[in-house]
């Protein structure tokens, strides 16, 4: 029986029993938790968990989920049943049938006759396990359906309890199984065996929500979910492996064309040898993953789905080589696949040309990344052997990475080939350091991807010529538009598309200042250039969009700097340099420079220096800035050596590597010289003015001091005039005067706040007498409890002290409470007498602060406490009227 048919049977099967039918979800549905969905229940999750009602007649539904799982990689081919995509056939139930439902429906369509519309099965062949105590579920399976009890196995939670892996649903599940027979391994079902008794069909009972646990048999049940539901997943794949009579998942209607098509373009045959067949087996496998997941929309990257397509991607092109194959071999697997997969998955047709071009892409990159690091590893490896070791460096692992975008685990594999191992904790670590770096680089987050694989051709064949020094137009040739991280040929109006010219005036961000803004214009073509960044050090590309007309390989552009744009940024970068040089005229050369960041009108400047400045040092360099903007010297670049820089006492940004030629840019002598290739002023007069903004900690041991600079600084210093001469004119003095006059007002202002504190507080101990009025008889205690609102927890106190003073002789108890903006201060107040009969004021306060959501604390004769519910004041009174009565 063919997979389609397979399909067709399950999902009429459960229709005509009254489910809805669900067609499959996208394999990358938004579900934070996984990467892929890897269950037919998946998108179901919400009606599970009761946050959504589920949709359906009956409360059932049946689906055909495509998933994806790639966690054991590794186990492809080498087992018979690891298919890294696979279709999961599920029915499910919410809150309508449960164990018995489900259980009877799987073995009906499992044993039904073929000619009934079930596949078929002996009934003698199935074996099931139930969930450890799961009595309810083995009885329906012996009483109910007449499985004979040798035939029903008992399993712990690692094999009989299912979730995603994560909190959420979850449950006891009962399995079916198929016996293969003695030649695929031994007698016992499968508690013994799991590769003679195949796992067909997964019926979960789910009822249950798990919590987090790292581990897959030990989690926390949460409690019951609000319905008994069910949901069951038979594997497609399986069934079909055993239907077709074949002995594993890859050899089944629909993978096994892969493995033939790789016969002939290995020039291998499959069941030659076991170690050549795991490799046809990872080919189909791999084949079909990958072109479900392009089919979906993931294209190769170094990150999450990206990179987990690259290297099912890439393992399938290696497993070909290692079988034979010499050339290229993607576009047969590919083809093949989608062939025998658009019977269930039509929409491949339209798709075709798409999936193909973005896996023959990835092949090409491959194939380059091969041939140079195949090299590289051989001589690396021929090197480790020689010096009598057999281990490769993990520094070289991730040369090979970083530069030849060789994956880890094609490395490790070479290398066992090779008979060596790996350093895997130095590879781990300085990929952790390139990680860090990457964070820290906000180059990545412009690219929008930080995969610069697509640009590879370029870096090599067609660097771009940086004419931008001289020029601010050019005309240009466009040689690369890359879309979405892809190359493509043309772009149309209203797109966003990255352009590589044979030559640019445009500047690329680097040393600190950001890329140009400009305009690619060709007859009524025309660009807007957002942002220049480099890639290798070599290609320039344009971050555009099309405003109008549209743009394709070939054509011919003229490129214009924003001359506004590089203005400013010209201003910024040289007084960046000024205020560097000043720096180390106020803080001696151990201020090294730790970046910086400038465009027009602003810029930042890190540094490395431990100690805050002070205002005095701040005021100096900011002097010192614009007086070298004043004496306007003349800014001078050279182009030398590096040593020759060097020599001329160059600053250099420490960690940054430089080419042995070299720019320079000198300003007033030795004032400054730093080796740079920004753009800058002619003369240090054509900034402006520099006005600057203060000085901040950026974390461990590094300093900023930012500045505004050319007319920025002008409006900078206009506005703060304006807001100075504004506060003056209400304050009816002039602008000097403002500090003076402003400190006779705050003067003024405490005085008054003082005087008003006295006030109150004498207005408090006028009532104190009043308020001993309110005093009652608990007992042969005098019990005050009164409620004084707007009176603050201090003031609280002192009238609790004075009342308990008026009091002194007697046996007496305070309690006074306050309600300050929401907020509840209480006091407990008791005179010796209380304490000696024992009354504890901070008992009371701990009691009364159970009423008022708050707690407290202190000693027998005082206490207090606050809390942020006022309406249960009354009831704490009360509370402590009978502690006191009690006592
Ligand atoms: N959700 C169950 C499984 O994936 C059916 O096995």
């Amino acid at each position: 029986m063919q997979t389609h048919e397979i399909r067709d049977r399950f999902t009429n099967h459960f229709v005509t029993a009254g489910h809805t039918a669900v067609a499959s979800a996208s394999l990358l549905l938004d579900d934070p938790t996984l990467l892929f969905v890897n269950a037919g229940m998946v998108p179901f999750k919400p009606y599970f968990l009761g946050q959504q009602n589920p949709p359906f007649d009956n409360g059932t539904a049946t689906s055909i989920q495509k998933c994806v799982r790639t966690l054991d990689i590794e186990e492809v081919g080498v087992t018979t049943r690891h298919n890294t995509f696979f279709q999961m056939a599920g029915n499910f139930s919410f809150g309508a049938y449960f164990k018995e439902g489900a259980i009877t429906h799987a073995w009906a369509l499992l044993t039904n006759p073929v000619d009934q519309g079930g596949y078929g099965l002996d009934p003698e062949r199935l074996w099931v396990t139930v969930y450890l105590d799961d009595d309810e579920a083995a009885e329906i399976w012996e009483k109910k359906i007449g499985v004979p009890a040798e035939r029903i196995q008992r399993m712990g939670m690692e094999d009989n309890y299912w979730s995603m892996g994560v909190p959420g649903p979850a449950g006891p599940c009962s399995e079916i199984y198929y016996d293969r027979g003695p030649e695929y391994g031994e007698e016992g079902g499968p508690a013994v065996d799991d590769g003679r008794y195949l796992e067909i069909w997964n019926l979960v009972f789910m009822q249950y929500e798990r919590g987090a646990s790292d581990s897959e048999d030990d989690y926390p049940i949460l409690g019951e979910l609000p319905k008994k539901n069910i949901d069951t997943g038979m594997g497609v794949e399986r069934v079909a492996c055993i239907l077709q009579g074949v002995d594993n998942v890859y050899e089944t209607d629909l993978l096994r064309p892969v493995i033939e098509a790789a016969e002939k373009v290995t020039g291998t045959t499959y069941g030659a040898s076991e170690e050549g067949d795991v490799r046809f087996r990872v080919i189909a496998d791999h084949a079909r993953t990958s072109m479900m997941l392009i089919l979906d929309g993931v294209t190769p990257g170094n990150e999450g789905r990206g990179y987990i397509l690259r290297r099912l991607l890439r393992r399938m092109i290696r497993s070909a080589r290692l079988l034979g194959a010499t050339g290229a071999t993607v576009e047969t697997f590919i083809s093949t696949i989608m062939d025998t997969m658009t019977p269930s998955f039509p929409e491949i047709i339209d798709n075709r040309e798409r999936i193909l071009r973005v896996a023959l892409n990835e092949e090409k990159a491959f194939l380059k990344t091969l041939e140079s690091g195949t090299k590289l590893f051989d001589e690396t490896a021929a090197a480790v052997k020689n010096s009598g070791k057999s281990v490769v460096g993990g520094h070289e692992a991730f040369e090979l990475h970083d530069t030849y975008g060789f994956p880890i685990d094609l490395t490790l594999e070479m290398a066992a080939e090779a008979g060596l191992e790996v350093d895997m904790a130095q590879f781990d670590a300085e990929m952790q350091q390139q990680r860090d770096r990457a964070k820290a680089d906000s180059k990545a987050k412009k690219h929008g991807h930080t995969d610069e694989t697509v640009y590879r051709e370029w870096v090599d064949a067609h660097p771009t010529e940086f004419i931008g020094y001289n020029e601010l137009t050019a005309e240009a040739t466009v040689l690369g538009l890359v879309a979405d991280g892809a190359s493509v040929t043309s772009a149309p109006a209203g797109t966003d598309v990255e352009v590589i010219l044979d030559a640019t005036p445009m500047y690329a961000e680097s040393g600190g200042q950001l890329g140009d803004r400009g305009r690619l214009v060709a007859g009524d073509t025309v660009l807007e250039v957002a942002d220049v960044q480099k890639i290798g050090k070599k290609i320039w590309v344009h971050k555009a969009t099309v405003i109008a007309g549209g743009v394709e390989l070939g054509m011919k552009v003229n490129a214009e700097v924003d001359e506004n744009w590089r203005h400013g940024a010209r201003q910024a970068h040289t007084a960046t340099h000024l205020i560097h040089g000043a720096l180390r005229q106020v803080l001696g050369p151990t201020a090294v420079q730790a970046g910086s960041l400038n465009r027009p009108g602003y810029l930042r400047f890190d540094f490395n220096y431990t100690e805050q400045l002070s205002p005095d040092q701040l005021d100096e360099i900011a002097l010192i800035t614009n007086q070298a903007v004043d004496t306007d010297w003349s800014v001078n670049t050279i182009e030398t050596t590096l040593d020759e820089a060097k020599a001329m006492g160059a600053t250099a940004l420490f960690g940054e590597t430089y080419a042995d030629d070299v720019r320079v840019v000198e300003i007033g002598g030795p004032f400054s010289i730093e080796l740079c290739g920004g753009t800058h002023v002619d003369t240090s007069a054509q900034i402006g003015p520099v006005a600057v903004l203060g000085e901040t900690s950026v974390g461990s041991g590094a300093r900023r001091i930012e500045a505004y600079s050319g007319l920025d600084a002008f409006k900078y210093y206009s506005k703060e005039a304006a807001l100075a001469s504004g506060l003056a004119s209400n304050m009816k003095a002039k602008t000097e005067e403002l500090p003076g006059r402003i400190a006779q007002l705050t003067d003024r202002l405490k005085a008054a706040e003082k005087e008003i504190q006295n006030l109150h507080r004498q207005q408090l101990t006028a009532q104190t007498g009043q308020l001993l009025e309110r005093a009652e008889t608990v007992g042969d205690v005098r019990l005050l409890m009164v409620k004084l609102d707007g009176v603050a927890a201090g003031d609280l106190r002192t009238v609790a002290t004075d009342l308990r003073g008026r009091l002194k002789g007697e046996t007496a108890v305070i309690v006074l409470a306050s309600d300050v903006d929401g907020k509840v201060p209480f006091v407990v107040g008791a005179t010796q007498a209380a304490v000696d009969k024992g009354i504890k004021s901070g008992d009371l306060v701990k009691l009364f602060g159970e009423y008022v959501g708050g707690r407290g604390g202190g000693k027998p004769d005082m206490a207090q406490g606050s809390g942020n519910d006022v309406a249960g004041v009354e009831a704490g009174f009360s509370a402590v009227r009978d502690r006191v009565a009690n006592s």
